[in-house]
């Protein structure tokens, strides 16, 4: 996975069609179609990487430069691991092929999750009692980065949906401001709505960079965004 300046993909028009299958709802019809002419997922087949998610990622650390070699990286949600591989990629945590290891990344999800080199991955429910905890022991120290991509599955109730990755959010900005190192980074995937608004004045109490931001690979008509944590306050105001 070389690191490119250039844009990754060219937007392409929707060509390929779906038939619908017996049995099969028209939404889900509607979603693999969307998956075969989408030109993220056709070149994260291409390059490698794990789902077009990956390229969410790149785009957000292209703009805010976080994943640098020997930074220690805690993913959440992480499964089928593209944010990890391209966090393994520039943390340098792939001591394959001869390379020297110096970065870290732990991931976590209720999935399993295909291992990787350079990728510590553990299953368990973050919003669980002990999630943190056992992430916090695999850390066994201070994080540089601390990811979330964590999102439920859909219920297709816009307000529930929104509340649901809300909660997670916070949860996994809670956990970073505990682990991360004073110039450490959080970046939190959240559905826009009336609830996270709160959430970045939450954020803006811990942390003296605070930022909005959609990645090109997020879908226009998804009301997906991240918010991006830099710098932790010295104390609270
Ligand atoms: C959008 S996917 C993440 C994609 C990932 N960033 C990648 O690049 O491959 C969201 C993930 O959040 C996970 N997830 C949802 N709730 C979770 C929880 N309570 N604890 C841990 N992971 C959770 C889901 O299982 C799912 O794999």
């Amino acid at each position: 996975m070389a690191r490119s300046k250039k844009p990754y993909v060219d937007a392409r028009p929707l060509t390929e069609k779906v038939k619908t299958a017996k049995g099969r709802k028209a939404s889900s019809t509607k979603w693999l179609q969307r998956q075969l002419n989408d030109p993220y997922v056709q070149e994260a087949q291409r390059v490698g990487l794990r789902g077009r998610a990956a390229f969410k990622l790149r785009q957000i650390d292209d703009k805010f430069h976080f994943l640098k070699p020997g930074a220690r990286i805690v993913d959440l949600g992480a499964a089928p691991g593209g944010w990890s591989q391209v966090a393994a990629e520039r943390v340098k945590s792939d001591s394959s092929k001869g390379r020297a290891k110096t970065g870290t990344v732990i991931g976590l999800d209720i999935k399993d999750i295909e291992p990787l080199v350079g990728a510590t991955f553990l299953k368990g429910d973050f919003m669980s009692e002990e999630g943190p905890a056992v992430v916090r022991a695999a850390l066994g120290g201070q994080a540089n980065v601390v990811l979330s991509d964590m999102a439920p599955d859909a219920t297709g109730h816009s307000l529930t949906d929104h509340l649901r990755i809300i909660a997670m959010a916070e949860a996994a900005v809670e956990f970073a401001v505990e682990v991360l190192v004073p110039n450490g980074t959080v970046v939190v995937k959240v559905l826009q709505g009336a609830d996270e608004p709160a959430l970045f004045d939450t954020m803006r109490r811990s942390f003296i960079n605070i930022r909005r931001f959609k990645p090109g690979a997020s879908r226009g008509d998804s009301a997906e965004l991240y918010l991006i944590g830099q710098v932790l306050r010295q104390s609270s105001p």
